[in-house]
């Protein structure tokens, strides 16, 4: 007896929650555009392979260099680079191999080729700027998002090196320095 006031109890609070699901326009406005985001992740990027095949072939490391926010432009995936690199808390990551997020028509091609933190930030998408971008008013716990994002970026994809304020001058990086971040990736 009391099971099956149980499982009518479970079906009323399912069916009340469908019911606050489908009545909220502002529900089913979030709904929609988690369907399109899963959708854009998961679809294979044409007709040539598979979601989770490899698209294109591994790109060579790029050279250690620091760039400003003009130099990082040129490498949003459309233009004469083929590579991807996304600023980050003041770093640059090369993200080709996340092509299929940053790449043209990706969920996040936002970020391709510029400082995609305060967007990480907020977790708004097209929270991006073109100028250069100070932060200063984003909140600690905004910030420690940031950190977060920037510890994931540099597990999974190559640091290529800062991202310039404006006047500052580039490092001079030499080529034992880069042989040397190659060797401490492959070891790690
Ligand atoms: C309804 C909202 C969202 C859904 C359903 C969603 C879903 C996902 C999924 C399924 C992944 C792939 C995880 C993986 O395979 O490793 C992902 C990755 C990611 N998402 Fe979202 N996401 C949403 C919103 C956002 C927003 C608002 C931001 C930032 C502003 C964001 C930034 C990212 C980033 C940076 C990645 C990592 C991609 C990478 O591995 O390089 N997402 N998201």
């Amino acid at each position: 007896m009391a099971k099956s006031g149980e499982s009518e109890d479970t079906q009323d609070i399912f069916s009340e929650l469908l019911y606050e699901i489908f009545t909220s326009p502002l529900n089913l406005f979030l709904l929609a555009v988690c369907a399109i985001l899963v959708y854009k992740i998961f679809r294979p990027s044409d007709g040539s392979g598979a979601a989770s095949g490899p698209v294109e072939p591994p790109v060579p490391k790029m050279k250690r260099q620091d760039m400003t926010l003009e130099q990082l432009r040129q490498y949003d995936g459309t233009g004469e680079h083929s590579r991807v690199c996304v600023g980050v808390n003041g770093k640059i990551f090369d993200v080709t191999r996340g092509k299929k997020f940053y790449g043209p028509g990706g969920p996040y091609a936002a970020f391709a080729g510029h400082d995609a933190t305060r967007a990480l930030a907020t977790f708004s998408v097209n929270d991006v700027k073109d100028g250069y971008d100070d932060l200063s008013d984003l909140s600690s716990m905004q910030m420690d998002s940031v950190r977060e994002w920037e510890m994931q970026f540099t597990e999974k994809y190559d640091y290529v090196g800062k991202l310039l304020k404006p006047g500052e001058q580039p490092t001079e990086y030499s080529d034992e320095e880069d042989a040397k971040d190659n060797k401490t990736k492959k070891d790690e």
